[in-house]
């Protein structure tokens, strides 16, 4: 792949465009005023949030350098690799709050502003298929984020016993760092993290540099620091950091044996020493679903746990537990719900966010497979029975249209995971778990819409499913059993 030529106006007189679009140095003509060099769009194209993500250009690689300093500040850098779809004289990236101190692309200063959550990058001639880099300087005390989608703030989290950690589902990636925020972009990621001395560092993927290896430059007092790559594609929303005082990377030998990939936590020093039993049958859960999903995407798994967050998250390797999560009665079964994602929502993505039922239909119904895993197909039939009867006392609306301000509404969960027992009833095991595995292959790594699930369910049952689609998906009503 060739290097763009991305250069401020100024540099712009001695370049050109040649007969089959590349961008040469000869002559006095500029691409950024020649009329086949274009802004990207400031949005991706999705239905519910149209200015999450840009258009004219895909991510490969985004690499984020990151120093917490004890006094809750951050200094950041962000090198973004990119290659342009369109020939571009200008792009956007999502980003809201910070102060940037330096922008380049390919090495050079270029003109950029900030309209909203939109930085607006100008003055550069990039043509179609070049790669180029966005290197991006920024500093500031991390805020919450006022999502459009949920009702309480998301993003970065200070924690009341000083952790750090970034929960950003579905729109906060861009709170924490510049990017395409949106999963139908997605790259694979290097986390450099800092933190103060004392602190344990995580973030997705494998960690290929520890805590105090490089402790030197880690901060300004100095600290600690550790690497982490993940080198499969993963969607800007499920980027995590976490940091805390005490907290470790602890191994989990038990489930790491099961499930024959590396598991591991990040825990808080009472888990590290005492971890709950729950968690030691990952490995277990992992191949329970291997037998429903097909293998598991990743190299590796585990949890990081905090206090300070009300909920769960599937951050991709890395699924992000709120402390009192880890203490309730029902752990396993949140355990087994954020496990799932990583095969629905982390591997086979969403393509635009209207489809989350895709997400949290198929982690609900992980649930329910739990319950037959464990307790048998009796079971696995009252637990479906005792899920729908809850849901008609609940009245869930369609969970093919979850309302844009609360996406995450019951009815994506629990109308969702009933679907998918519906259509398992509908057209027996055999299509229904082969629809599941070819479905978690052919879109591994990759983006996939409620269209794909249905054409693929039909073709393996090899018969028209668009009634039952419709009233699941579409009805005011739950569908009768
Ligand atoms: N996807 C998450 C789950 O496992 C919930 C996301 C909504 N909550 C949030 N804090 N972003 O169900
Ligand atoms: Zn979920």
């Amino acid at each position: 792949m060739r290097r763009a030529l991305a250069i401020a106006l100024v540099l712009l007189s001695a370049s050109c465009t040649n007969g089959d679009g590349a961008v040469t140095a000869t002559t006095g003509v500029t691409e950024a005023t020649s009329p086949s060099f274009t802004p990207g769009a400031p949005g991706i194209g999705d239905d519910y949030y149209p200015s999450l993500g840009n258009g004219g250009y895909d991510v490969q690689h985004y690499r984020i350098d990151l120093a917490y300093e004890e006094d809750g500040s951050v200094g950041a850098g962000v090198a973004i690799d990119a290659v342009a779809t369109q020939n571009l004289s200008g792009f956007n990236l999502d980003f809201a709050g910070w102060s940037i101190s330096g922008l380049q692309v390919d090495g050079t200063e270029v003109p950029f502003s900030r309209d909203g959550e939109e930085l607006v990058i100008t003055g550069v001639a990039i043509a179609d298929g070049d790669e180029f880099r966005v290197a991006i300087n920024y500093s500031g005390t991390p805020a919450p984020y006022e999502s459009a989608a949920l009702p309480f703030p998301i993003g970065w989290f200070d924690g009341p016993n000083g952790e750090q950690f970034v929960a950003a589902e579905p729109d906060a990636a861009h709170s924490w760092f510049p990017c395409n925020d949106h999963p139908l972009d997605k790259a694979t990621f290097t986390f450099a993290v800092r933190g103060p001395a004392g602190y344990g560092t995580a973030a997705n993927g494998e960690r290929v540099l520890n805590d105090g290896d490089d402790a030197g430059s880690a901060s300004k007092d100095g600290g600690v620091a550790s690497q982490w790559e993940m080198t499969s594609p993963m969607a800007t929303y499920l980027a995590t950091v976490a940091l805390g005082r005490g907290w470790q990377v602890v191994a989990d030998p038990v489930s790491t044996e099961a499930a024959g990939i590396e598991v591991r936590n990040f825990l808080p020093a009472d888990l590290s020493e005492d971890p709950p039993a729950a968690l030691e049958r990952t490995g277990e859960m992992i191949r329970t679903l291997e037998a429903a999903f097909g293998p598991y995407p990743f190299s590796r798994y585990g949890i990081a746990v905090v206090d300070g967050f009300p909920s769960a998250l599937e951050n991709q390797t890395l699924s992000l537990f709120g402390r009192q999560m880890v203490d309730a009665p029902f752990f396993e079964y949140v355990l087994v719900h954020e496990l799932a994602h990583q095969w629905f929502g982390d591997s086979v993505s969403l393509a635009r966010w209207s489809d989350i039922w895709l997400n949290e239909g198929f982690a609900t119904y992980a649930e329910m497979l739990w319950v037959e895993h464990l307790h048998g197909s009796a079971a696995y039939r009252e637990e479906v029975a005792n899920r729908t009867q809850a849901a008609r006392i609940a009245g869930y609306g369609p969970p093919g249209t979850p309302p844009p301000d609360d996406l995450f509404n019951g009815s994506v969960y629990q109308r969702g995971g009933l679907l998918l027992a519906a259509l398992r009833d509908e057209i027996g095991d055999d299509a229904f778990f082969t629809t599941l595995r070819v479905y978690s292959d052919r879109f591994a790594d990759a983006n996939a819409t409620t269209q794909d699930f249905i054409a693929l369910a039909e073709e393996v049952a090899g018969r028209d499913l668009g009634v039952f689609f419709d009233v699941w998906l579409y009805g005011d009503e739950l569908p009768e059993g």
